[in-house]
């Protein structure tokens, strides 16, 4: 198990996360597309990644989005047109522009029975990497939610027990609904992983992840440790306040 290697971006404001997340994700595709002819990228949910996903909109002159293979992290039990939906966020913010060629663009089919949805995202996982082993990611987006969840992986869930399935459906109790979510063995897997934490919200939480011992199980996004990946935490300004001088 090589030494994890983590990295914590300090940033003005959600603007600045997106405007610095932007330009490494950039050179990580630069370097994944020379060594290996393609960059695939597990997009985060939720809202802070919008505006990083609408700045990679404007990148066309910048990368080979045709070399690009866009997966997601999770997704919510609803059709992809729904408000909900992380695939119409992306979508909207970015992916709806054709830059991706859409055979390039594998969705998680949110529509579909939870467990049926996971089922087949996973046989879309073993298909697109060409392999039954875990699939890795050149890169992992992931967000953090106030509770230390992330992707679909919430606090003490049966999902953080899942080591062998890649893709998982869950019972979410605090949402009420089921979610489809990648599991921790296929985030640990990921050869790069990017927190994007903005927000006053999230201060108390990154500081207990980042600095405090604890219970791993109650904080998932602690328990995302790639075993042979760096670690890039983006935060801002706001999220950063109880981080002290690290
Ligand atoms: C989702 C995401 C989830 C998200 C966090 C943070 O489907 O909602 O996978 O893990 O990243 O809840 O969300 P915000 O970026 O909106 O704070």
């Amino acid at each position: 198990m090589a030494p994890q290697r983590k990295r914590i971006v300090h940033v003005a404001d959600a603007a600045a996360l997106a405007e610095r997340a932007c330009d490494e994700l950039l050179e990580l595709a630069r370097r994944s597309i020379a060594d290996q002819g393609t960059f695939r990228i597990a997009l985060a949910g939720g809202s802070t990644p919008k505006l990083l996903y609408a700045r990679l909109a404007d990148q066309a002159q910048r990368t080979e989005f045709a070399r690009w293979q866009v997966f997601f992290g999770d997704e919510r039990n609803v059709a992809p047109d729904h408000a909900d939906s992380n695939f119409r966020m992306a979508s909207e913010s970015w992916l709806a522009r054709g830059q991706v060629p859409a055979q390039n663009i594998h969705r998680i089919e949110g529509e579909l029975d939870s467990f049926q949805a996971a089922a087949r995202y996973e046989q879309q996982l073993v298909a697109a990497f060409g392999s039954r082993s875990v699939p890795r990611f050149d890169v992992a987006l992931l967000g953090m939610g106030a509770d230390g969840h992330t992707a679909s992986l919430f606090p003490n869930s049966s999902a953080l027990e899942e080591s062998r399935a890649f893709v998982t459906s869950t019972w979410v109790e605090k949402l009420g609904c089921n979610r489809i979510t990648l599991t921790l063995r296929t985030l640990n897997a990921a050869r790069a992983v990017y927190f994007l934490v903005a927000g006053a919200d999230k201060a108390a939480t990154l500081r207990a992840v980042l600095h405090d011992a604890g219970e791993a199980q109650a904080l998932p996004v602690r328990m995302i440790q790639p075993w042979d990946g760096a670690v890039t935490w983006f935060v801002d300004r706001a999220a950063a306040t109880q981080l002290g001088a690290d």
